[in-house]
């Protein structure tokens, strides 16, 4: 296999094969190891696979970053990241032991060509003596400044290649690009290197359960397709909502804002999992063939079906918040948006005319995040002593985070009066299966390490999602300057975005 794309029937979920699937022997080089990313998610996350006896044997991880550590320091490091953000804690002594005997550090900069030399020659001996068969996975935790560099070094040195019989492949991590024309380029530097097949751009809201789970949901049960539609569905709302504010990265959200940050992929993700048609196969490619289709049937997004906000001073759950301009990086006069609400429509014929309403936040008073679908009311009055829009809408609201779980709201009487009020039947992850799912980062890598793409975004779907929402960016550059601070911290947004889609006849749930 030497394009690293998993055909359908290798597919181990197809196959029901998943949990004794083991990745070929292989290497990790981290470009950025010495950064957040990889003591808090990355390593963690090997660890943990690790733990589950997930990993094949002679399985090794090459740090790739400037600092000048060695491999005991960077072991020691990594310790330390995973023993703080371990699901499973405290780290097994023996079991760790063995893991950083494949831990090794490489200590170079992005731009240096002998660096890239060495780490070649790094890696032919860590194949030699663990065994690695020249399978290796090159993983960009960097700023994203340095991806042309590292993608350019590595085709440089031969390291695109895959050896004979073996595979190399990339993951690279958000964002990708800051607009349409950013992404392109970038694509066209990675394609000039890498394969498509070989290219894994990462999202990790795909590598989370319950977000995995609304395509079982969905297409492993008979009762919701048929009304999964716009002749019962009224709207859909997406909320992403953070409790938290940029705290140390401001730096980089300044020039990000939540558009690009959060609705370009992880809501662009949920959006499409949501409308998608059944694909024809669970494979790569049926599948995000699907979520294109949905980018491509999307109308054009005027900047007046969005609204954007800025949080000020306030406090989150009692603890007091800084206002966004206030932070460290951010600029006195940012008008960098920490708040989007926006509607769109799906124009095909499962969806023609039903609105999707997504909303993401920082600063919010709760961290939550739902897909929420809600049904067409009932069409007449039965009961006389409640008027019919009083009966609340049939709600079906899937829960990502936290309290994973899905939830059905319906009408029910009231015992003993003549009354109706919503109830909820509710399934609960915690509570049905009593296990503790794995990180996103876990499902996510060990997917690339055995050749499945299905949970990555593609170069169309990518460009895609950059086509429809870069000239929202495009139109807000060039209207005027908002006034911006527009909500306090701690509190659900602006205004302006509960007047939004109460001219629909619409509200926000409150979550
Ligand atoms: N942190 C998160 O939770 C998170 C979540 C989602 C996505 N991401 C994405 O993941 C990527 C990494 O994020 P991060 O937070 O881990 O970044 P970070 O903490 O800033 O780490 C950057 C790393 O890059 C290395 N580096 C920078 N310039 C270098 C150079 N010229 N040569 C060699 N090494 C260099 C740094 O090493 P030295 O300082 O040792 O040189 C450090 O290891 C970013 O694209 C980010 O958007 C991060």
């Amino acid at each position: 296999m030497n394009d690293g794309v998993a055909t359908p029937l290798e597919n181990p979920l197809r196959a029901g094969l998943r949990l004794w699937r083991t990745p070929e022997p292989c290497t990790v080089v981290i470009f950025g190891a010495s950064g957040d990313l990889t003591s808090r998610k990355l390593v963690p996350a090997l660890y943990n696979l690790a733990r589950e006896r997930r990993l094949p044997g002679g399985f090794s991880v090459v740090g790739f970053a400037r600092r000048a550590w060695d491999d005991a320091t960077f072991r020691q490091v990594l310790l330390e990241g995973v023993n703080a953000n371990s699901r499973a804690r405290p780290v097994e002594e023996a079991l760790w032991a063995s893991f950083a005997e494949g831990i090794f550090y490489h200590r170079a900069s992005f731009d240096d060509p002998a660096g890239y030399a060495r780490l070649a020659a790094r890696l032919a001996a860590i194949d030699a003596t663990r065994d690695t068969g020249g399978n290796r996975v090159f993983y960009l935790a960097t700023p994203p400044e340095a991806y042309p560099e590292i993608i350019a070094q590595l085709g440089a040195h031969g390291l695109n290649r895959s050896p004979e019989g073996g595979w190399t492949r990339i993951i690279i991590e958000k964002p990708f690009g800051r607009d349409l024309e950013s992404a392109r380029d970038l694509n066209r530097q990675v394609l000039a290197v890498f394969d498509e097949g070989q290219v894994y751009r990462i999202d990790h809201y795909l590598g989370k359960e319950t977000v995995q789970n609304l395509l079982v949901f969905r297409f492993a049960n008979g009762i919701f397709e048929p009304i999964w539609n716009r002749r019962y569905v009224d709207h859909v709302q997406i909320t992403v909502a953070e409790s938290l504010g940029v705290e140390d990265r401001g730096g980089y959200y300044d020039r990000a804002g939540a558009l690009r940050d959060m609705i370009q992929n992880h809501l662009t993700q949920l959006l499409t999992l949501t409308a998608m048609e059944p694909p024809v196969a669970y494979d790569a490619d049926a599948v995000r063939d699907e979520k294109v289709k949905v980018l491509r049937a999307i109308q054009p997004i005027a900047s007046e079906a969005t609204v954007r906000g800025q949080y000020g001073p306030g406090s989150v759950s009692g603890r007091p918040v800084r206002g966004y301009r206030d932070e460290r990086g951010v600029a006195p006069d940012s008008q960098t948006e920490t708040y989007v609400a926006l509607k769109l429509f799906v124009e095909n014929w499962r969806w023609a005319g039903v609105p999707f309403y997504l909303r993401s936040g920082k600063a919010l008073p709760r961290r939550v995040s739902e897909i929420a679908v809600q049904f067409r009311r009932v069409p007449t009055l039965l009961f006389a002593s409640t008027p019919v829009n009083d009966i609340e809408p049939n709600v079906l609201a899937i829960r990502i985070q936290p309290d994973e779980g899905i939830t059905l709201k319906f009408s029910s009487k009231v015992p003993g009066q003549a009354q109706i009020r919503p109830v909820t039947m509710d399934f609960r992850y915690g509570t049905s299966f009593g296990v503790a799912s794995p990180e996103a980062y876990e499902r996510l890598l060990l997917d690339c390490m055995l050749g499945d793409s299905t949970l990555f975004t593609r170069r169309d779907e990518v460009e895609a999602s950059w086509a429809l929402l870069t000239p929202i960016l495009e139109s807000w550059a060039a209207g005027p300057a908002q006034a911006f601070p527009n909500y306090e911290a701690g509190t659900w947004g602006p205004a302006a975005a509960d007047a939004f889609i109460a001219r629909d006849g619409r509200a926000w749930r409150r979550l």
